[in-house]
């Protein structure tokens, strides 16, 4: 039932940073108030979404942003880490909707009358219909767009965000959804996705440059998923196979940001299938960020294919989360510890960790042990990890509440808090409490 640290662990240092995260489009709801993203499109879409769900209404947040605020401070966290939907600020004609920044100005005001720190990611996904209308990520001006947006917001919020996000996960605005289709815009196109990854990070470094501007006291940086890829074999085909897969999975994203260019296997990708550049891109794309957000669920197992590319090996062994995947504790120690050798990093702060569990309301009581115990050793994980000289300066749990969990609607559930979707009522789930009663403890 309990989550127990060490009492001289370091993630009981009055520095380390607790918080929760959520998303735009997973929670507000209130889709008539901004314009639609490439997720409305998607779910309105037959087949895309398993039970057939939308972001229409999700956890009601938009209407229910105070009692959740209230919610979050009750946790007894230090931090909320959220994101902006694009389309609630900036107007299909480029005018700024009023009413929708205000509504993000006044939770970061009651965020800050907590004390709580905020931490804001830019892009969660939601592109603007209109901007896809025009190539989405495929066209190198959303780039730009993005910069621009990034200039409207970080003035407008002057010094209230404690720290930006410009992304979160550019492997799933990219890979899943223009190379395996499984997200929106759902393409599936090789090129297609390697070129939206491009663009994608070009737009971050366009918005790190303003965020430098804007906002230099703020902590900026990016927030990217990681994933262990293990052999399926000690077959030298298999373990090329993973290594293949780490590449273009973990270190796309990261060796551009970190060192201005790509992994080796860019440059054995078939000509028309390499992403188009232009000079400088790379300069632009690797300023230097404060802080690198590190999104963790599970590890991945590859085999080589007949194609002389990788495939993955789902996992059958349990432990199992709800989403059919493993769960593996040391693979967080494990990728913390692999880019800290390789990498001259920067902070790093855990950004979500969580696992969707099939939980029941009974008498207003969701018993999630296996949430609980989830906690439990990725808090371990990160304490090693730390330990063994990453300098992890947080820890977000994803998710606050149950939402929508994108491709899988509303079925999969990783929040603490039970969300009852007809009558909108939140339930602390025994994961929260467990971490709230942690989180109190230091003190
Ligand atoms: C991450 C996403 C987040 C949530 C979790 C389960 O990839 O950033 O929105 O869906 O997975």
């Amino acid at each position: 039932m309990k989550i127990t640290l060490a009492k001289t662990s370091p993630l009981l240092q009055p520095n380390f940073v607790f918080g929760v995260a959520t998303s735009s489009f997973q929670i507000e709801g209130a889709a008539d108030s901004r314009e639609p993203c490439i997720w409305d499109t998607f779910c309105d879409t037959p087949g895309r979404i398993k039970d057939n769900s939308d972001g229409k209404v999700a956890c009601d947040h938009v209407a229910r942003w105070r009692d959740d605020i209230e919610l979050i401070a009750g946790l007894g966290v230090d931090a909320y880490r959220f994101s902006i939907a694009w389309g609630r600020v900036i107007n299909r004609d480029g005018s700024i909707n009023e009413a929708g920044l205000a509504f993000y100005q006044q939770l970061l005001d009651a965020l800050q009358a907590k004390n709580i720190k905020a931490f804001v990611t830019l892009y969660h996904w939601d592109l603007p219909q209109y901007l896809e209308d025009h190539g989405g990520w495929l066209n190198r001006n959303t780039a730009y767009k993005f910069a621009e947006y990034t200039d409207i917001v970080t003035k407008a919020f002057g010094d209230k965000v404690y720290s930006y996000a410009t992304l979160n996960e550019p492997f799933c605005s990219a890979y899943l959804s223009y190379e395996a289709g499984i997200h929106a815009p759902g393409f599936q196109n090789r090129q297609q996705g390697r070129q939206a990854a491009h663009h994608l990070l070009l737009a971050h470094g366009l918005a790190m440059r303003v965020l430098r501007k804007n906002a230099p006291h703020a902590k900026n940086g990016i927030v990217l998923n990681f994933s262990p890829c293990h052999p399926a074999s000690n077959s030298a085909a298999d373990v090329r196979a993973a290594e293949m897969a780490d590449q273009y999975h973990n270190q796309w994203y990261l060796q551009p940001l970190l060192e201005g260019c790509y992994p080796p296997l860019l440059a054995e990708l078939a000509a028309n299938e390499q992403p188009l550049m232009v000079d400088g891109d790379m300069a632009i794309i690797a300023e230097p960020i404060d802080f690198l957000g590190v999104n963790y669920y599970t590890r991945t197992v590859y085999r080589a294919n007949e194609k002389g590319w990788f495939s993955d090996v789902p996992p059958t062994t349990p432990p199992l989360t709800d989403m059919g995947w493993e769960i593996y504790p040391k693979g967080l120690t494990e990728i913390l510890l692999a880019l800290h050798q390789r990498y001259t990093l920067p902070p790093i702060y855990i950004t979500e960790n969580g696992a969707a569990m099939p939980d029941t309301l009974l008498q207003d009581k969701v018993a999630d042990q296996h949430r609980v115990d989830y906690f439990q050793q990725h808090l371990q994980a990160t304490e090693d990890a730390i330990k063994a000289g990453v300098d992890i300066q947080g820890y977000f749990a994803w998710s606050l509440m149950d939402n929508f969990e994108w491709a899988e609607g509303y079925a999969k559930r990783f929040g603490i808090v039970y969300v009852d979707y007809v009558t909108q009522q939140r339930t602390l789930k025994n994961s929260a409490i467990a971490l709230r009663d942690v989180f109190a403890n230091r003190r």
